[in-house]
């Protein structure tokens, strides 16, 4: 008889067995995880680690209240890690030893030297971590890079994006964690859209930015406003806020999670080329259309690039599992995810002491201070 998965879905008999993947951190993100895997042929939940206990009747499987409880019961070969920031690190280190392959939600720690513990471990170890920077799985963005690859805009000369979001009061008030240091805009949201960022026009040379308290009055920052030069001498800028209201950004622009309202043919970047423009994610691609001398006085056409649509979370726990069974290397490796975390603290420094940070430099003074 042909086995049945948890989804209902049947499985050749050829198929691998689902690969047998924790959770540790059952929150608002670690619950998202949750569905995933139910819906995956490829996976099987068997635990799940939090300390305030979810019903397990709800959660579908046998939960713990500490991520050691549940690696030493249940023996996953996978974990995915959606805990509070600070404890990333040393919970992907915990898994690492246990043998298990990890999906590490973003960022993938509170700080850029304590980022460099990990990727020293998965180097060490071989470790098998993917980075949960989901949007690089998104096909549009697969799409985006292969179109400024194959200079469909000429060659790339700025970019420009914006996220910005009024979340809501209970999100700081009800959530300790998200109003202190090591949460904030810069690490929760800016973090995804700079490592968009670095994967399409590349490694960032220097960074200016200015940030600010003014529209919560916490201890982190609500809204910053980056300026980027790319080691390609392409320059940029962004902006992110979670303390006001627009139809701007990623998680607006995408149908990938029901917290945001979905805005169709919405923008998060703005890419700027010699012989065109493209948006992201809509794919809009505008060149002109005069076919001698083509410049600023010739018309626009807008035509949109076609591309398959998929959830990137959905495709990132594909991703992973290939990663888990040793058949892919990760999209976003810890080296990667790295750092992207080191742009996003390099743009903090920047904004507190109002000078040009060199990112090669910064990297170099916490890897020599962190290893001295
Ligand atoms: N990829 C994305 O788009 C995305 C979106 C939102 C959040 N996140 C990330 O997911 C992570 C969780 O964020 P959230 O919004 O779900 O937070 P949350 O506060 O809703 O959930 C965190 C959960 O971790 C649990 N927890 C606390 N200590 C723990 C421990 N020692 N072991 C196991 N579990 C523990 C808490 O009880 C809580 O249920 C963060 O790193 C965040 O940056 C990613």
């Amino acid at each position: 008889m042909t086995p049945v998965t948890r989804a209902g879905r049947t499985m050749a008999g050829s198929d691998p067995p689902p690969v047998r993947i924790a959770v540790a951190g059952a929150g608002f993100m670690g619950r998202q995880h949750i569905a995933l895997i139910h819906e995956s042929p490829r996976a099987q939940l068997v635990a799940v680690a939090d300390p305030s206990l979810p019903d397990p009747t709800e959660i579908g499987c046998p939960v713990y209240p500490g991520v050691e409880a549940m690696l030493d019961a249940a023996r996953p070969e996978a974990v995915v890690i959606a805990n509070p920031n600070a404890l990333h690190v040393d919970t992907a280190l915990v898994c690492i030893d246990a043998g298990a392959a990890v999906l590490l939600e973003k960022p993938m720690a509170s700080d850029f030297a304590s980022s460099l513990r990990l990727v020293d471990t998965v180097s060490r170890r071989r470790a098998r971590l993917l980075v949960g920077h989901q949007r690089r799985h998104h096909p549009a963005v697969a799409r985006a890079r292969e179109a400024l690859g194959e200079e469909a805009i000429g060659q790339l000369v700025a970019v420009n994006g914006l996220w910005a979001a009024r979340k809501d009061d209970a999100y700081f008030d009800d959530v300790p964690w998200h109003r202190q240091r090591g949460a904030g805009v810069s690490l929760i949201n800016l973090v995804h859209d700079l490592d968009l960022l670095r994967h399409l026009c590349g490694e960032v040379a220097e960074v200016q930015a200015m940030a600010s308290t003014h529209a919560r009055g916490l201890d982190v920052e609500d809204t910053i406003s980056v300026g980027l030069r790319f080691e390609s001498g392409v320059v940029g800028s962004f902006l992110a806020s979670d303390s006001g209201v627009s139809p701007w950004g990623w998680d607006q622009a995408t149908e990938e999670t029901l917290a945001f309202p979905y805005i169709p043919d919405g923008v998060a970047y703005r890419l700027v080329g010699t012989r065109g423009a493209l948006s992201v994610p809509n794919l809009a691609l505008y060149t002109y259309e005069a076919a001698v001398s083509p410049d600023w006085h010739s018309p626009l056409s807008r035509t949109y690039l076609p591309f398959a649509p998929r959830n990137s979370f959905q495709a990132q726990l594909d991703h992973f599992i290939d990663v888990a069974a040793g058949a892919a290397e990760p999209l976003v490796s810890a080296e990667d995810a790295s750092r992207t975390l080191a742009l996003v603290e390099a743009a903090t420094l920047a904004a507190a002491t109002g000078t040009t940070v060199d990112l090669a430099r910064f990297r170099d003074d916490i890897a020599w201070s962190d290893g001295a």
